[in-house]
């Protein structure tokens, strides 16, 4: 691969091989999202890196339109200590719903692509499942090994694939949970999977669904790590390609709106559920093969970013303090897009160690623990975590009760409980 400044400029479709984009938008350079610095006099030299979503007309595969080095991004990376409530009980739904609707039994082998500290994996463990991890980022897979899950410090591919198949056999269920869409050489992750499956396997993926992200106008999952924005009919042109059948998917709630997807071999023992057709006919009603619902997109997101702007800044002028909760990846590309910072947003409060002490890329607004912010006065929230929004509103009721608000960004920018 040749890298230019640790980033390459997308020319081919990943997904389909041609190269006919159309352009959506573009927020200029930006430093990673998960790139936290040590607080420091001065930020100089910080790296940045060309972000911007293109579409392939062909296949209607999103796209950013520059790949950074994965080994860049990945080979370490924050990571959260306790997950949201939120998501356990996704986790568990993801167990129950492989062993319901696919016949995943105790005993069978579950490996994970990008499993992180090992929650997913935990969860298939209790149901009694084998379990084996592969992630890239090594202080991660120390953790996930701490956890007793067993875990290899990789990037899947090909060759890893080979040493799975030869060392631990073939897997019932091979998943990849939010991982499906940072990774620019699909062909190889895909040649691998297709290797390890066996006839009654499935693979199945979880990726934000970009029917959600261009319905709620929610830009801000646009980051360095996000290479691809999937719909189903695109994943169902990719998996064919690669010898692979999509059975199954289910839409969800989680990350802004996520889908589920399962496959299998092309001639593997699972029949294709009407659910895929029926999503496909509704991306078509929905315009995904348009180009004018990009440009819409394209619109909403100036408009956001101007109104958004208007009413933090309208707020601090009538002296109002502003924190931002929680300290995401994607509240980085909202912040940096916006052009909000320190004189805005006085620090953000965010429950990962990690995180907490250091200052965010691009903007440098300082990272607080919430035990900190229980102890400061302010007015508002700039809810950056909206993806766990129902659970912060429901958890946050003292500052409520107080008569604190929160902001919310998009659809469009808002604030709740609404101001008499
Ligand atoms: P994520 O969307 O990538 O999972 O990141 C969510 C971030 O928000 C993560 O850094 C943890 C933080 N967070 C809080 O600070 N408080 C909360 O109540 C929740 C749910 C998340
Ligand atoms: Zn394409």
């Amino acid at each position: 691969m040749n890298w230019t400044n640790n980033a390459r400029q997308v020319t081919t479709c990943r997904v389909c091989g041609e190269q006919d984009w159309q352009p959506v938008v573009s927020f200029g350079d930006l430093p990673l999202a998960g790139s936290f610095l040590e607080p420091a006099q001065s930020y100089e030299n910080e790296p940045r890196y060309p972000l911007g979503v293109v579409c392939c007309r062909s296949c209607r595969l999103m796209s950013l339109t520059h790949v950074v080095d994965p080994a860049i991004l990945y080979r370490t990376y924050p990571y959260s200590k306790s997950d949201s409530e939120m998501m356990k009980k996704h986790m568990q739904h993801v167990v129950e719903v492989c062993q319901e609707r696919f016949a995943v039994q105790p005993g069978s082998f579950v490996l994970e692509i990008g499993s992180n500290t090992g929650s997913q994996l935990k969860a298939f463990q209790k149901a009694s499942m084998r379990t084996l991890g592969i992630d890239p980022a090594v202080n991660i897979v120390e953790v996930a090994r701490q956890r007793g899950v067993e875990t290899l410090p990789d990037f899947f591919s090909v060759e890893t694939a080979a040493t799975v198949a030869a060392e631990y056999g073939t897997p019932r269920l091979i998943l990849g949970r939010h991982v499906f869409a940072h990774i620019d050489d699909v062909t190889s992750v895909l040649e691998g999977v297709r290797r390890l499956l066996g006839p009654e396997s499935v693979f199945a993926i979880e990726v934000p669904y970009v029917v959600d992200m261009l319905e709620h106008n929610e830009f801000d999952t646009i980051y360095h790590e996000h290479l691809s924005y999937f719909g189903v009919g695109t994943l169902v042109t990719l998996f064919e390609r690669h010898g692979l059948r999509v059975i199954d998917a289910e839409r969800l709630p989680v990350h802004g709106g996520s889908i589920l997807l399962f496959a299998g071999l092309r001639d593997g023992a699972w029949p294709t559920s009407p659910v895929v057709d029926e999503l496909i006919e509704q991306e078509r009603k929905f315009g995904l093969d348009d180009d004018a619902t990009y440009e819409r997109f394209a619109e909403s997101i100036e408009r956001i970013r101007g109104e958004l702007v208007a009413l933090v800044r309208g707020l601090r002028g009538e002296g109002k303090r502003i924190v931002g909760y929680g300290a995401p990846a994607k509240g980085n590309t909202l912040l940096n897009a916006c052009g909000l910072g320190i004189d805005e947003i006085e620090f953000c409060s965010d429950t990962t160690e990690f995180k907490q002490g250091k200052v965010l890329p691009g903007t440098h607004i300082p990272v607080c623990s919430p035990q900190y912010a229980a102890t400061r006065e302010f007015d508002y929230y700039l809810l950056l975590a909206w993806n766990y929004g129902e659970e912060i509103l429901g958890k946050e009721k003292a500052f409520l009760g107080k008569g604190g608000r929160f902001i919310l960004p998009h659809p469009t920018p808002s604030i709740v409980p609404c101001e008499p």
